[in-house]
């Protein structure tokens, strides 16, 4: 199964890529959910039909989805705010506050991602296409695990077994609302659902994100930008879509100035994004709505249709570029942990433990928690530098210590389990 997210600005082509993307793959035979996860929907413009929050069938082999974030928020998370609210409102908070400091933030977002877990996990599709928002909220959301985890221990005053122990003592002296198992259940559920979807996300077997851009010095940099934050988080990224770039047959001098812009733009491109693969595709002559233009541009970026073969060419699920996400190696007397880090601007960085034992790495607003793996957790961090778009974080040993392999894997879920007793999906 593979999970293909296309992100980048609104407006430069995500929603045309993953629909032209998705009909590929269903003519190719395979399984194929497009799910759009940007509350600007357009997914159903693309195939010219309407669609909505019901899987609904576009093709043969193509099935589509326009995400409707509320309502997924609220099948995952409602009965614990619920509880919140009332957690709130007894802590004296006013009425329309406590409500709104029950929603996480960037929470129905975050509730649309679940649905890709649930439909991976159901075994129905072979490829599922996400259509994702606009990069700011992508990227937010994608932190989501970090910051769940962050903000379910900060807010949630309760461990399960405490509250199962103390009830009858807390009933007996205070009215302070107790949460009831099925709040516990839903908070162990969602978890469980993140850490699923960190798996699954993160899981370059699985996952590839392509970065959609337009040949425009800011879409070029925000992009960048978001390539930087995807790498932060461990998300594979192995192609970028360079989009609307005007075709060299266009002979009218009314495009000369944009012509040379994008030219010198699409070396930036080049420049910044390599050693991945980019596709263009050109201006077309008209939108790109309807079966005809989807072809036309599935057509562009993976080449004719007629030629192309599953798990070869012209086929959308293969991996355009493999990359070394988080490594971790033995050099000079200390273990490095190395996270691939290409950046806009180098002096951002900030490292740092937490007190739970997490490595802490901030660019800018953005912070990522990595768990880090048991035997790292143990020792100081020594240094960190940048070996070309890597940043390596070694960590001092004593002269001849050696740690076991078993603790240089990655600990999140057992963390996750020894708080929150939490089981898997
Ligand atoms: N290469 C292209 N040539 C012409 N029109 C395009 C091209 N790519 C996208 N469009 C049109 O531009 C608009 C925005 O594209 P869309 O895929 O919805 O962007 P996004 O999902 O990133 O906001 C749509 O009307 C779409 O048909
Ligand atoms: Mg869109």
């Amino acid at each position: 199964m593979r999970i293909l997210l296309y992100t980048g600005k609104g407006g430069v082509g995500k929603t045309s890529t993953s629909a032209a993307t998705a009909l590929r793959c269903a003519g190719l035979g395979y399984r194929t959910a497009v799910l759009s996860t940007d509350p600007a929907h357009s997914l159903g413009d693309s195939f010219d039909r309407r669609i909505g929050n019901e899987l609904v069938e576009l093709a043969p082999n193509l099935w589509g989805q326009e995400i409707d974030l509320l309502n997924q928020m609220d099948k995952y998370w409602g009965r614990v705010q619920g509880y919140l609210n009332t957690l709130f409102a007894w802590q004296g908070m006013d009425g329309l506050v406590a409500e709104e400091s029950s929603v996480l933030p960037g929470m129905e977002e975050l509730a649309s991602l679940m649905q890709i877990t649930y439909l991976a996990d159901s075994g129905n599709y072979d490829v599922i296409i996400i259509d994702a928002a606009p990069t700011g909220s992508t990227l937010q959301l994608l932190s989501f695990p970090d910051m769940a985890r962050w903000y379910i221990e900060k807010v949630f005053p309760f461990q399960r077994k405490t509250i199962q122990l103390a009830r009858p003592v807390v009933k007996r002296f205070s009215d302070m609302p107790i949460p009831d198992e099925d709040v516990f259940d839903s908070i162990e559920e969602l978890v469980a659902y993140l850490e699923r979807m960190s798996v699954l996300l993160s899981d370059p077997q699985v996952s590839s994100m392509r970065v959609v851009l337009n040949p425009e010095k800011m879409v070029v940099k925000e992009a960048q930008r978001a390539y930087t934050y995807l790498n932060l988080y461990g998300y594979p990224v192995d192609a970028v879509v360079c989009n609307r770039v005007f075709p060299q047959q266009l002979s009218d001098s009314y495009f000369d100035l944009w012509k040379s812009a994008q030219a010198e733009n699409l070396q930036l491109v080049r420049d910044a994004f390599h050693p991945l693969p980019i596709f263009e595709v050109p201006f077309f002559a008209q939108e790109v709505t309807g079966m005809a233009m989807l072809q036309q541009m599935a057509d562009t970026l993976y080449g004719p249709a007629g030629k192309a073969m599953r798990g070869g060419e012209g086929d959308p699920t293969r991996y355009f570029y493999i990359g070394k996400p988080q490594e971790i190696f033995r050099q000079d007397g200390a273990y490095v942990l190395s996270i691939p880090l290409p950046l806009v601007e180098r002096e951002q960085v900030h490292l740092h433990r937490s007190v739970f034992d997490e490595l802490i790495v901030r660019i800018g607003n953005w912070k990522r928690n990595i768990a880090l793996p048991l035997g790292l957790a143990k020792l100081e961090i020594a240094g960190a530098k940048y070996v070309e778009d890597r940043l390596n974080i070694s960590f001092a040993l004593d002269a001849q210590q050696e740690l076991p392999p078993e603790e240089l894997k990655s600990t999140t879920w057992q963390t996750l389990k020894a708080r929150f007793g939490g089981k898997k999906p």
